[in-house]
């Protein structure tokens, strides 16, 4: 499917997945607004995130930083020095391009005629307090990472955790992005799912490996084809400033391979920076043996909204049901938006206060959708198209026999099943 990025996107507006931001106001700057489905899908990948991160290990924690830090976090970090992208002006058309995307010709207007490069950082600026001066001056995080760097001893102390062992977090992290695009694959506001891994020094490379394979699995666990994932070992001129080692997770996306999450090996460079600017002592003590060191991290790090567009991608189907065309998208079911749609077969008053019945008695349990509207086949398209995997249907026996049809989204497949079990049926099936 040639188009099927097109596609994803339509479906995305159509269905209410994601809105452009401010759109009444004709949009602002790549940024977009998650919807009633959108903000569904987005919390089940987050959850799915800290349920394998945090839930199922003992050796990781949790936590949650403001976005808004000391001045100084960023100067220790070397993002006030270094987080830049070489910026280039068309002088003809004076836009601003990323010099390392365009070569020596304007995109827009085809001239050559382009400023020498100059390093531009990616960190919004603004002040905090009711004075705007130099010192007041703070930083939007470009990152969710220092935040557990700064914890680091913070967590240590009250977890009573000791390497190896992880802090993850997720949140709002913001750059001033040249060129965003490509819809929420590159955002100047986006979030992030970020796990600093703290490893005695001389397991580094092991832990990296590890994370490498683990975070891999995430995906493929979460319905996406092993063939459309890679790893990708950046080349040394590659490296950020603080990383000894990365590797990218990528999506084969219709435009081509593109960074999903990267995993990092910062060594000590973190917790180093932040000892030495903060004069505080940041570093690991183990009582029986005796020796103090700083540990070494690991850092897996993802992008929500990348990885909700591959989910996307990847559960696009079209296929024909009763010779008609349909659209679904076979989300895993930990990731679909709805679990379950309730869909009285007609609109007649007999019928609907057992649906609501029903209704109230799964919605407590998942995520459920009730509908009465249009004709049953439109309402199952409806419901394909939002990936959701059941649908309940009470019709006129229901009535007498007290048992509901319940239709599975990608095997079409309907089961009778007695209301007094339909909770107990659905967990299985849905493993939720
Ligand atoms: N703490 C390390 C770090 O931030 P990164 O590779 O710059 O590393 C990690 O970012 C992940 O965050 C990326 O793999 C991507 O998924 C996501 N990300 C980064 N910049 C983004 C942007 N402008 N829009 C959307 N997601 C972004």
């Amino acid at each position: 499917m040639a188009d099927l990025t097109e596609k994803v996107v339509n479906l995305a507006k159509r269905r209410g997945f994601v809105f452009p931001s401010s759109e009444i106001y004709g949009g602002f700057r790549s940024t977009y607004d998650y919807g009633p489905l959108g903000v569904l899908l987005k919390r089940n990948v987050m959850d799915a995130w800290w349920r394998a991160m945090v839930q199922e290990r003992d050796d990781i924690v949790g936590l949650d930083a403001a976005v808004l830090m000391a001045p100084k976090v960023w100067e220790a970090s070397g993002h006030l020095a270094t987080f830049t992208d070489p910026l280039v002006d068309c002088r003809n058309c004076k836009e601003r391009w990323r010099a390392d995307q365009i070569g020596d010709t304007c995109p827009n207007c085809g001239s050559h005629d382009l400023t020498e490069a100059r390093p531009f950082n990616l960190m919004f600026k603004t002040h905090v307090g009711p004075v705007e001066n130099e010192g007041s001056v703070a930083y939007l995080r470009p990152e969710t990472a220092q935040g557990i760097f700064v914890n680091f001893a913070n967590v240590l102390q009250t977890s009573r955790k000791k390497p190896p062992f992880g802090i993850a977090q997720q949140g709002k992290s913001f750059r001033n992005e040249i060129t965003p695009g490509n819809f929420i694959f590159r955002t100047r506001e986006f979030e992030q799912m970020e796990m600093e891994f703290f490893v005695p020094p001389d397991q580094g490379q092991k832990w990296f490996e590890y994370w490498c394979e683990e975070r891999l699995r995430w995906y493929t666990d979460l319905g996406i084809p092993a063939e459309s994932l890679r790893l990708r070992h950046h080349d040394p001129e590659e490296l950020s400033h603080y990383s000894a080692g990365t590797a990218d997770v990528e999506f084969l996306y219709p435009w081509g391979w593109g960074e999903l999450e990267g995993i990092a090996n910062r060594t000590d460079y973190d917790l180093t920076q932040h000892a030495k600017f903060s004069g505080e002592r940041l570093e690991y003590f183990d009582q029986t043996s005796g020796e103090r060191y700083v540990p070494h991290v690991i850092e897996p790090a993802a992008g929500v909204g990348r990885s909700m567009m591959a989910f996307l991608l990847a559960a696009y189907d079209e296929d024909e049901v009763a010779g008609e065309a349909r659209t679904v998208l076979r989300l895993h079911h930990r990731l679909a938006p709805t679990k379950v749609a309730v869909l009285p077969l007609s609109r007649k008053d007999t019928l609907t206060p057992t649906a609501k019945e029903v209704y109230d008695l799964l919605k407590v349990h998942f995520m459920c959708d009730y509908d009465e509207t249009q004709s049953i086949g439109r309402r199952y398209r409806r419901q394909d198209e939002a990936g959701t995997p059941h649908c309940v249907t009470i019709d006129f026996e229901t009535l007498d026999d007290k048992a509901v049809t319940v239709r599975d989204r990608d095997t079409l497949a309907q089961d009778r099943v007695p209301i007094e079990r339909l909770v107990e049926y659905l967990r299985e099936r849905l493993s939720v």
